[in-house]
C-alpha cells in the first residue's frame, strides 16, 4: 500500500481481510484493443463525477468522463429531495454540523463535517450562476426539512426533480467545454494498476460491445451507488456496485459497508417497480399511518415523522410486523392537491398513474435499500489508499456521513467532493513525473470447467437473501449464513471468464455483497443504519472506529 496515503487516514480501525477475488474479471491484449489516453479519467456521471470534470477541465485537463448506460441514468438524476446546506439566517454552519455528527453516530469525520457543511452555501450559488433555478418563494429560495435537520435547509428544484435539475445543468456545462469528451455506454470493467500501486487507467466495454483501454494520468470513481444488491431498492438498475467492487480487486481500502441506508417511504404496490417517495413528504406535513390506520410514529421517537432516517425505518417495519402487514401508509389527504401537483411533479405522475387520489387514498410505502453510506477510504483531499486513483460522491467513503446519512447531504457532499477531486487530478496530472500508462499490457484468464449458473437466477436469488438476511433488522445467524450461500455462488460465477455486463455486474454484485455481509456481522453493536437486533445497543468501547477491507 502506498504509506503515505494510509497512514494519512489512520484512525485505529477494525480490519478484516479483503474478499480473495481475482485481480482482473475479463481478458485483455493490448495488441488487439483500441487505446485511449487523457489527462484525467472520470468513471461516472452524476453530480460527483460532473462537478469534478468541470474542475479538473479549469485546471487545464484533457478530460474523458465515462458512464454506463447514458447521462440520464445516474442515482443524481432520480435524487427528489434536494440539496442540504446553510440558506436561511435563523440556520447557522454549527446547527447543520451538528445535526450531521448527531445522524453520524460518533463516527464522522470532524474535519470533512466542517468543510462540506461550509462549502455549501458558496457552492449552491454557483449552480445558481450556472443555471439552476431552484425553487422560490417570496424571491427567495425555497427551503424546506427533511429528518434529523433541525431546521429547514433543504433547496429543490423543478419540485421533486432536483437532482436531475441540477445534472443538467452540469451536463450543460460539461458539454461546452471543448477539453471534456463524455463517453456513454461504456462498462467500466476494471481499473488498472501498475506495480507501484498508481492507477494507470481503465478496462472497458464500448458501446459497439469491444473492449476499450483508457490509459489516464489520474483517474476519479464517481461511480455511485450499490442499491441494487437487494431486492427492494430506490436506486436505478445501474448501481450495481460496479466502482467499489472494482476498487476493491485493484486494492484500494473499502471500509464501512455495514452501513447501508434504508430509504422508510417507497411506494409499494406488488408488481410495480418501487419508486422513492420523498422524505420533504414527511417535511411538509405528511403523516404515517398503519394499515389500521393508527399514528404509529410518535411510539418510536419523538421527532415522529421527522425522526432520522434509521428510526422511521425500523419503525415502518415493526409496525408491519405487529400488523402483519406488507406495508403501511403516508397520509397526505389534507395536502393542497394543485399545490402538490406542482410541488411534487414526478410523485404526482407516478400515484396518479396507479390511480391514487392523494385527497381520498393513501399512498402504500415501505423501506428499501437507497444510499451506500460506506465505500472507498477516501481523505479530505480525495485520495484514496492506490495513488492518482481518487473517489467522489456516494462510492466514496469520506467520513461527512459517519454510521448514517442526513437526507440531502449527499447531492453536497458530491458537489464539494467532486470540486476538490477534480482540483486535486488537474493538479497532479500536470506533474511531469504523473505515470503515463503502461502501454503493453496483457491479462490472459484461463476458462474455469466448474458448472456455469444461471447469473439471473443467482442475482434474483441474491437479492432476495440480501434483503431477508443483510436488511434492516440483523441477527448473527442469517449473517453467516448468507455469507455461506454467497460464497457458494462465487466458487460458481467469479471463476468464469464473461464478456457482457450482466455477468460483470454480477460478479460485482457478489463482492461487495460478501463484504456488507461480513462488516455487518463483524459489528456485534447497533450504530445508524446497522441495527443487530441481538446486539441493540452501541458499544463505543470497542466499535466507536470504522471496520476496513484491507
Ligand atoms: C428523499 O428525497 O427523500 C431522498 C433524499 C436523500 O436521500 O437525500
Amino acid at each position: 500500500m502506498a504509506g503515505f496515503y494510509v497512514k494519512k487516514m489512520a484512525d485505529n480501525p477494525i480490519t478484516l481481510k479483503r474478499p480473495a477475488v481475482r485481480r482482473y474479471l475479463a481478458p485483455i491484449n493490448t495488441a488487439s484493443t483500441q487505446q485511449l489516453f487523457t489527462d484525467c479519467l472520470i468513471i461516472g456521471a452524476g453530480i460527483a463525477g460532473l462537478r469534478a470534470a468541470i474542475e479538473a477541465a479549469a485546471g487545464g485537463c484533457e478530460v474523458i468522463i465515462t458512464c454506463k448506460k447514458t447521462l440520464e441514468d445516474s442515482n443524481t438524476w432520480h435524487a427528489q429531495g434536494g440539496i442540504a446546506s446553510v440558506l436561511a439566517e435563523e440556520d447557522s454552519f454549527e446547527s447543520h454540523i451538528e445535526d450531521t455528527l448527531t445522524t453520524g453516530c460518533g463516527i464522522n469525520d470532524i474535519d470533512v463535517v466542517n468543510e462540506v457543511v461550509k462549502d455549501g452555501p458558496e457552492l449552491i450559488k454557483q449552480l445558481i450562476d450556472w443555471g439552476t433555478e431552484f425553487d422560490k418563494v417570496k424571491g427567495k429560495i425555497d427551503i424546506t426539512r427533511e429528518g434529523g435537520h433541525s431546521h429547514p435547509r433543504i433547496a429543490h428544484a423543478q419540485g421533486d426533480c432536483t437532482g436531475r435539475a441540477i445534472a443538467q445543468t452540469l451536463i450543460k456545462k460539461v458539454q461546452k467545454k471543448s477539453n471534456i469528451s463524455i463517453v456513454q455506454n461504456f462498462f467500466a470493467i476494471d481499473l488498472i494498476t501498475n506495480d507501484d500501486n498508481e492507477c494507470v487507467g481503465v478496462i472497458g466495454q464500448a458501446a459497439n460491445s469491444q473492449k476499450q483501454i483508457i490509459w489516464a494520468k489520474t483517474t476519479i470513481l464517481a461511480t455511485g451507488g450499490a442499491g441494487k444488491l437487494y431486492r427492494e431498492t430506490t436506486n436505478p438498475e445501474t448501481a450495481t456496485a460496479d466502482g467499489l467492487a472494482m476498487a476493491v480487486r485493484a486494492g484500494a481500502i473499502l471500509r464501512d459497508m455495514e452501513f447501508m441506508q434504508f430509504h422508510p417511504t417507497t411506494l409499494y404496490i406488488a408488481g410495480a417497480s418501487r419508486a422513492l417517495i420523498t422524505e420533504t413528504l414527511r417535511g411538509e406535513g405528511a403523516v404515517m399511518l398503519d394499515v389500521n390506520g393508527d399514528k404509529f410514529m410518535s411510539a418510536y421517537h419523538p421527532d415522529a415523522e421527522l425522526a432520522p432516517r434509521d428510526i422511521v425505518s425500523r419503525a415502518i417495519l415493526q409496525q408491519m410486523l405487529k400488523t402483519n402487514s406488507t406495508h403501511v401508509f403516508l397520509d397526505i389527504r389534507h395536502f393542497d392537491k394543485a399545490h402538490f401537483a406542482k410541488r411534487f411533479p414526478f410523485i404526482n405522475e407516478i400515484v396518479t398513474s396507479f390511480d391514487i387520489d392523494i385527497s381520498k387514498d393513501l399512498i402504500p410505502v415501505r423501506p428499501s435499500a437507497h444510499y451506500m453510506v460506506g465505500g472507498v477510504k477516501t481523505d479530505a483531499l480525495a485520495n484514496t489508499s492506490i495513488k492518482n486513483l481518487y473517489t467522489c460522491g456516494e462510492i466514496a467513503s469520506t467520513g461527512l456521513h459517519g454510521a448514517n446519512r442526513l437526507g440531502s447531504n449527499s447531492l453536497l457532499e458530491g458537489l464539494v467532493f467532486g470540486k476538490i477531486a477534480g482540483t486535486q487530478a488537474a493538479q497532479r496530472s500536470k506533474k511531469p513525473n504523473g505515470p503515463v500508462g503502461l502501454r503493453k499490457f496483457r491479462i490472459d484468464i484461463p476458462e474455469s470447467d466448474r458448472s456455469r449458473l444461471d447469473t439471473s437466477d443467482v442475482l434474483n436469488s441474491l437479492r432476495s437473501l440480501m434483503w431477508r438476511n443483510v436488511g434492516i433488522i440483523r441477527f448473527a445467524k442469517p449473517l453467516a449464513e448468507a455469507q455461506e450461500i454467497i460464497s457458494f455462488w462465487d466458487r460458481y460465477v467469479l471463476d468464469k471468464v464473461f464478456d457482457s455486463p450482466q455477468g460483470w455486474e454480477c460478479q460485482n454484485i457478489l463482492t461487495t455483497s460478501l463484504m456488507i455481509a461480513k462488516a455487518a456481522e463483524a459489528r456485534t453493536e447497533s450504530r445508524g443504519t446497522h441495527f443487530r437486533d441481538d446486539f441493540p445497543e452501541s458499544d463505543d468501547e470497542k466499535f466507536k472506529t470504522h471496520i476496513e477491507f484491507v
